[in-house]
């Protein structure tokens, strides 16, 4: 975008950050914000009917449950399996944080998605299916395991720093006889579900602009899916790739890919698993229990709810000068063309307190071709390997406080947020080229802003 442009349209979102900062931004989730720690990303959101924090509990047992393969005498948490790569949600995502690359034996929250080389979608493998399952139940092989290693690039700045940086290429081993594209992909934290399923789906399409009419480089794109839960096409709004409409529908898939337990929107008991070895071991559905389903339809909702109903942290030091001058250079530089700061809730959303908020998310929720540097072979639903959906920045500056570590990008490469800035390519590629050249303490500011996020 022309630098004239640029500086008007910064004119305008600026003096609207600038105020916001004083007050609404204070506030990220508006009435669902909570406390200014990592505990937020787990705490139930203040202003949640008492009845609802109720089921969210039961909601919350459900997430850190751990699931064993059928049969038991029990028969109330079985079904796990009988291929899977955890035994809970919580595992990959600890403390609702985000997960991480498996590396030197500790860490965990990473898979590897599927699909036929060549295809315009994704094609489930036929012995491995969707997702490579590195567990299995007694008496069936896992399907492999993840090796990673990593290349490494090196990015000098106009001040002369250099930044080390690494891109991870993942193998399984055994590898398996027929071609297959691999996509790594790390757990996101679960930061405002809530509140991103309650913006209304035109507040989301009116930013696209998929031709770059406006002729600032960066278009965006809506991404249609089909939602199982709803039952009909939507928006893409989870996922790195947006792939998923619903909360109940990314969490219907992870029960099948992840942990192999049915439940109504995904119910096959057997989950990602397309061989006969795999197909004939024992399940945990029974006839008349469950919806007949390893896990309920009102088990999901539980479980979505808990998820929908979490606090989004508040900022640290909002107002801070370091914060407030790298929010400035975060608008200038054309972050927000994409981190879009604001939206509404719908005044109609289902749940009166999600209903009609000003939320501070930093994410249009629109896919961005980022350029070969971050595109892996795998397309999405409706998504080219190099587009991603704008990640959400909330919280992200208590990442290394909620999980220890630091893992950023779809595929956890970025060790630091500065990293994940200088992978940023193709539309994005202007705003990095910025980033660059900034003077250090400009720089430092920037990150520091986002660390107050
Ligand atoms: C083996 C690790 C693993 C397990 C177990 C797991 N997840 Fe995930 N989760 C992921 C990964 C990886 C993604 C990102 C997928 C993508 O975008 O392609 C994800 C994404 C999500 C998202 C979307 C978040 C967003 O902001 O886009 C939700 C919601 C979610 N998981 C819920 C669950 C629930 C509920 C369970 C348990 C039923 C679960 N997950 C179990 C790894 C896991
Ligand atoms: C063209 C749109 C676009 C612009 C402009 C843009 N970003 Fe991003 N940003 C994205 C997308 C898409 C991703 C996810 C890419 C991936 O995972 O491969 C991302 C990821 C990130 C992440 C990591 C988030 C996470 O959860 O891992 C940070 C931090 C970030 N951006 C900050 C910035 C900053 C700072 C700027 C300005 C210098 C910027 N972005 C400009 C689209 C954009």
């Amino acid at each position: 975008m022309p630098r004239l442009l640029l500086m008007t349209r910064c004119l305008l979102v600026c003096l609207l950050a600038a105020s916001a900062g004083a007050a609404d931004e204070l506030h990220p989730g508006g009435a669902a914000t909570g406390s200014a720690g990592p505990e937020a990303l787990q705490a139930t959101a203040p202003g949640l009917d008492l009845m609802l924090g109720l089921d969210a509990e039961l909601g919350r047992a459900l997430f850190e449950k751990l699931w064993v393969p059928a049969p038991t005498a029990t028969r109330a948490s079985d079904g796990l399996g009988p291929l899977f790569n955890a035994r809970a949600c919580v595992n990959c995502h600890p403390g609702n944080g985000r997960g991480h690359l498996p590396e030197g034996g500790q860490g965990f929250g990473a898979v590897l998605k599927l699909s036929q080389p060549g295809a315009d979608a994704p094609i489930p493998h036929p012995v491995l299916g969707s997702q490579v399952q590195d567990r299995a139940a007694t008496g069936l092989r896992p399907e492999g395991h993840m090796a990673l290693r990593f290349e490494r690039v090196s990015v000098r700045l106009e001040d002369g720093t250099e930044v080390a940086l690494r891109r991870p290429v993942a193998e399984i081993t055994p590898a398996p006889s027929d071609p297959v594209t691999l996509a790594l992909r790390v757990a996101p934290p679960l930061v405002g579900l809530g509140l991103i399923e309650a913006i209304p789906e035109a507040a989301i399409r009116s930013g696209a602009d998929p031709e770059d009419r406006d002729g600032d480089g960066i278009s965006g794109r809506a991404a249609n899916v089909s939602s199982r839960a709803l039952g009909q096409e939507a928006l893409g709004r989870f996922g790195w790739k947006a792939e998923m409409a619903t909360i109940a529908d990314q969490s219907a898939q992870a029960f099948s890919h992840d942990l192999g337990l049915s439940t109504p929107l995904y119910p096959d008991p057997a989950g990602d698993c397309p061989t006969e070895a795999c197909r004939a071991m024992p399940h945990g559905e029974d006839a008349g229990l469950r919806d007949g389903r390893e896990v309920s339809g009102a088990a999901l909702d539980l479980v979505a709810l808990y998820l929908s109903s979490r606090s989004v942290p508040a900022r640290r030091d909002p107002t801070a000068a370091e914060v407030l001058r790298g929010e400035q250079v975060f608008h200038e530089i054309g972050c927000a063309a994409c981190h879009r700061p604001g939206f509404e809730t719908g005044a109609e959303a289902a749940r009166p307190d999600l209903a009609g908020q000003t939320i501070w998310p930093y994410s249009d929720f629109l896919l961005h071709d980022m350029g070969p540097g971050l595109a892996d072979a795998r397309p999405g639903v409706d998504a080219a390997p190099g587009e991603w959906r704008t990640p959400p920045l909330w919280g992200i500056g208590l990442t290394r406080a909620a999980t220890g570590r630091e893992s950023y990008l779809h595929d956890g490469r970025a060790e630091t947020l500065l990293d994940a800035v200088l992978w940023h390519g193709g539309e994005a590629r202007a705003a990095r080229d910025r980033v660059t050249a900034l003077p250090k303490a400009d720089r430092a500011a920037l990150i520091r802003f986002l660390e107050s996020l």
